[in-house]
């Protein structure tokens, strides 16, 4: 009987440098997402980034390129990253899950993106903190719930924390590792919200992105 892995845990690579990472992730099959999608969408960015941003998954333009935020979320964080004053090519970017969870809209055309199960995403957590090893940020963004949740528990509640300076919990943070953590919301829910909070929405953004590389200088 073959067993039926339930973590990620199962398929990291000995040696965890980002290119060893990310060449491991490629066959993981942690969980059941790997089987529909594409491709793993590992993070990206230079291991030596001082500010390192963790998204919920990748989404259909995501999965179809194998890179992470470069569809309508990714243009939107970068737009809120420029607003603030936050230069993208120093940063690293992930997700909680690597893998695009969906269901076929109508007539099977369109696939419609999924929020990960919270067995789905503890099982790709090891990705993540083996990501959050290698790179060993100052600052650690967390856009939306999803990612919030994967590393700050599951009753976690963002909007009672934007603002604030976190850390990782013990159980989560690996040896050596305790980066400023920040929460904002998803990019995606800027797009999601009605068009006349949306304004609104994307300048909190910029705020949070703003306070967040703020950080960096102290
Ligand atoms: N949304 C995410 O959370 N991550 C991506 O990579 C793209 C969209
Ligand atoms: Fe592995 Fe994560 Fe993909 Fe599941 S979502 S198969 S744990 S990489």
């Amino acid at each position: 009987m073959t067993k039926t892995a339930t973590t990620a845990a199962d398929f990291l690579p000995a040696r965890r440098d980002l290119p060893d990472l990310a060449a491991a992730s490629r066959s993981c099959r942690g969980c059941g997402l790997f089987s529909d999608a594409t491709q793993t969408v590992f993070g990206a960015g230079p291991a030596t980034a001082r500010l390192m941003f963790v998204g919920e998954q990748p989404g259909d333009r995501e999965d179809l390129a194998g890179e992470p935020f470069i569809g309508p979320a990714g243009k939107l964080l970068d737009r809120a990253l420029m607003e603030g004053g936050v230069d993208r090519e120093p940063v690293y970017v992930t997700n909680a899950v690597k893998h695009f969870k969906f269901v076929r809209g109508e007539r099977g055309a369109r696939r419609i993106h999924k929020t990960p199960s919270r067995t789905e995403v503890v099982a790709c957590r090891p990705w993540l903190v083996a990501e959050l090893q290698a790179i060993d940020p100052e600052v650690l963004v967390l856009l939306g719930a999803t990612a919030a949740k994967s590393l700050l528990g599951p009753s976690f509640t963002l909007t009672a924390h934007r603002g604030e300076v976190l850390s990782l919990p013990a159980d989560v943070a690996p040896a050596g590792v305790d980066p400023q953590v920040v929460v904002t919301v998803h990019p995606s829910s800027v797009l999601r919200g009605p068009s006349e909070a949306r304004a609104e929405s994307f300048a909190s953004l910029v705020a949070d992105l703003r306070f967040a590389a703020g950080l960096l200088d102290r």
